[in-house]
């Protein structure tokens, strides 16, 4: 039988870091009641494009894999914060990595995108539909964040990781997934001004006002993932027990430790990076995963639980057998370009332009 092995990993984070202390320059808000209801106390604002921070994300998982770009047969981008929407996101990066051989798709379930794009590359490894294949998760969510709005604002981030997926007969990769959608809750996360209803209507592009029903999320998002996490290890055999680490989607320390409480991980199995980066969507999952290998967290052989979940409500969760390299085959010395702004300088540029 043919796996889709995890064979290189990378990721890019933008270098200006936005603190509580900046949001409180220009929002009624502080970082006590940041870190105390959400465990954030900084996180990363663009410079650049998202392909730019997909281009060195990916980059430097192809290097961690030994894989030369052109050999490359699958692009598959996660996100909901497109550069364009057409052309896709994917075919921008396989322009940049010069993958002319690549297949290129984008996969848009919000928060939970890179997930549900792993989902996807591994069933055409699986079932040979390709031999290889890149997977990003990244979003560039500060361009479309209404930054008047303290109670969204203060939570998310940009950033971006990428994977690369290769065929093996080796009993490794992703070993299965459950996938759901919480469609009666779809209204509690709406943004408005990101879509095809509010063209040609007289609105500027990408100044949005957030529907954003916090507690509501938070309830259900517990219940999704605990859920999830308990159909995929029944479904493959296993128990929480032989979980080595736990990787969930990194919006709220407290929805975290929420969701390790009910399918009874103890905490110190939970990968945890919220604090440095907020939310940053499809981002998320995969920039912790990188983290969780750099960190040592991640150990041959060990078996990775990743719950997940966002706007939809979609919400799912992956369980990986990781092989036996933890360590990355190359490296690049591939870059982001330097910024000439701080975080705050992009951001008060955001706030002046929506007015
Ligand atoms: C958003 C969230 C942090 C709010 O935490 P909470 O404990 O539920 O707080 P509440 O929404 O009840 O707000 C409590 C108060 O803080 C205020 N508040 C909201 N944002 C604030 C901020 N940045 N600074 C200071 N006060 C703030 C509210 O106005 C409210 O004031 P009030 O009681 O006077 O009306 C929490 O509900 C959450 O994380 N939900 C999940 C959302 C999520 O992760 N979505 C992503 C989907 S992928």
């Amino acid at each position: 039988m043919t796996y889709a092995a995890i064979t290189g990993w990378g990721k890019c984070l933008p270098p200006n870091v936005l603190t509580n202390a900046d949001l409180a320059t220009f929002l009624d808000t502080n970082d006590e009641w940041i870190t105390s209801r959400t465990g954030i106390s900084e996180r990363r604002i663009s410079h650049v494009s998202l392909e730019e921070m997909a281009y060195v994300s990916s980059m430097r998982a192809l290097a961690a894999a030994g894989l030369d770009p052109a050999d490359v047969e699958l692009i598959v981008v996660g996100t909901c914060s497109f550069d364009d929407q057409v052309p896709n996101q994917a075919s921008g990066l396989q322009v940049r990595l010069g993958a002319k051989r690549a297949a290129s798709y984008d996969v848009n379930t919000a928060c939970t995108s890179f997930l549900y794009a792993l989902s996807t590359a591994n069933a055409l490894i699986r079932t040979g539909v390709v031999r290889n294949a890149v997977v990003v998760g990244g979003e560039l969510i500060s361009a479309f964040m209404d930054w008047h709005n303290r109670g969204v604002c203060v939570l998310f981030g940009d950033g971006c990781a990428a994977v690369v997926l290769e065929a093996t007969d080796k009993v490794e990769g992703l070993l299965g997934e459950k996938l759901g959608c919480d469609s009666d809750a779809r209204n509690t996360l709406v943004v408005e001004g990101m879509g095809g209803r509010y063209c040609n209507k007289g609105l500027p592009y990408g100044q949005t006002s957030w529907t954003f029903e916090g507690p509501e999320i938070f309830k259900r998002a517990v219940l999704g993932m605990s859920g999830a996490c308990a159909d995929v290890l029944a479904a493959q055999g296993y128990k929480v027990d032989d979980v080595d680490v736990v990787i969930p989607h990194q919006a709220n320390l407290r929805i975290m430790d929420a969701v390790a409480k009910r399918v009874g991980a103890p905490a110190d199995r939970m990968f945890v990076n919220v604090q440095k980066y907020g939310n940053m969507s499809a981002a998320t999952v995969a920039v912790a995963l990188v983290e969780a290998i750099e960190e040592g967290r991640v150990q041959p052989g060990s078996l990775l639980l990743l719950p997940a979940f966002g706007a939809g409500l979609t919400w799912c969760a992956h369980l990986i057998r990781w092989g036996q390299r933890t360590t990355p085959l190359g490296t690049t010395d591939i870059e982001l370009p330097p910024s000439d702004r701080t975080a705050l300088e992009i951001v008060q540029g955001y706030l002046k332009k929506a007015g």
